[in-house]
């Protein structure tokens, strides 16, 4: 079945203004991650999806190029962003393929809950290995296709063409600490400097990088995850209760939805964001602010 426009996309952007434009994007067969790259090719990319499942990876990209007549998505199953020399042939490829890569979105992320106490010292590295060592490996196997971009898409006018565009997602947890995730928090501390870092190194020729931070998104398996701990007898019904409860304690007043993220994400990619660099955009209705409650 067809996702609805209304489900990933405001209609407050113009058809169009990504055309000619290739996102290349980790973790996009994810729920934040299609409704990321739907947007996108909604608007007129082409996008290289890649994903640790062949099938997922495969049916994702099959899927979204059917939000517009004439989309190419590509889907590149079998790729960890744990190894770098993988993800530097997926981004080849795109190239070759597609014939550059505009925007990265590095969205693949590893994440259980679990106390200090219940981490292994393995299970603590390998979220680190998947989210800060995955976001510093797509960062890197694509940054040359991404400073081309630049180079090429450069207009001394302030609303010139964009490209150039490299995106983490992060979260909240780490700017004030959260129980149960100490490895995640951990691990998107250490993306937010990486990402501010590549501003002030590749500012200058004209990339723009940031992160974004989402809040509790319906429908995730993040939050799946986090329902999970919410309830005791792990009955759907339950955990539907207990999320539907908490989330009226967010200051916005309720759970974000993919479409908000996919939304900020246009919004970061298209001309209106092209002098937001090295900084993080949180999109999560103000709850971080109150950690405790949700
Ligand atoms: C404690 C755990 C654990 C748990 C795994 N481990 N689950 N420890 N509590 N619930 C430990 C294992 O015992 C092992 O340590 C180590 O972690 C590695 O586990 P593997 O299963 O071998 O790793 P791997 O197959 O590579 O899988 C990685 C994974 C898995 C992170 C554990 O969950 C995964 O692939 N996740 C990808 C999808 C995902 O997580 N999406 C949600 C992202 S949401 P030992 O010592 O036994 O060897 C997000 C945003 C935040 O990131 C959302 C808010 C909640």
């Amino acid at each position: 079945m067809t996702v609805p426009r209304s489900e990933y996309l405001s209609n407050v952007w113009a058809d169009g203004i990504f055309a000619g434009r290739v996102l290349f994007i980790t973790g996009g067969a994810g729920s934040i991650g299609s409704a990321q790259t739907r947007a996108l090719v909604h608007l007129g990319a082409n996008a290289c999806i890649v994903g640790r499942s062949v099938e997922k990876t495969e049916a994702a990209a099959r899927e979204i190029a059917k939000v517009r007549d004439g989309a190419r998505v590509l889907g590149l199953g079998g790729v960890d962003v744990r190894n770098f020399e993988a993800l530097k042939a997926a981004a080849d490829r795109c190239v070759a393929e597609l014939g550059a890569i505009d925007f990265v979105i590095a969205g693949a992320a590893g994440n259980f809950v679990a106390p200090i106490s219940g981490l292994s010292p393995n299970a603590f590295k390998t979220v680190l290995e998947i989210d800060t060592l995955g976001t510093f490996h797509t960062l890197k196997a694509t940054l040359p296709h991404l400073l081309a971009s630049a180079a090429r898409n450069r207009n001394p006018s302030p609303s010139g063409l964009t490209g150039g565009r490299f995106l983490a997602v992060s979260v909240t947890f780490h700017y004030t600490g959260m129980p149960l995730q100490a490895h995640v928090s951990a691990a998107k501390a250490a993306v937010d400097a990486l990402t501010a870092t590549a501003a002030l190194e590749y500012g200058p020729m004209g990339l723009t990088a940031n992160c974004l931070a989402p809040g509790a998104i319906a429908g995730t398996e993040g939050m799946a995850r986090l329902a999970s701990r919410l309830v005791t007898d792990g009955t759907k019904g339950e955990a539907d209760a207990a999320t539907a409860t908490a989330g009226r304690t967010v200051p916005s007043g309720r759970w974000g939805t993919v479409r908000d993220i996919a939304d900020a994400t246009v919004f970061l990619f298209s001309d209106a964001g092209n002098y937001i660099n090295g900084t993080t955009i949180v999109v999560d209705g103000a709850g971080w602010r109150r950690p405790g409650e949700n």
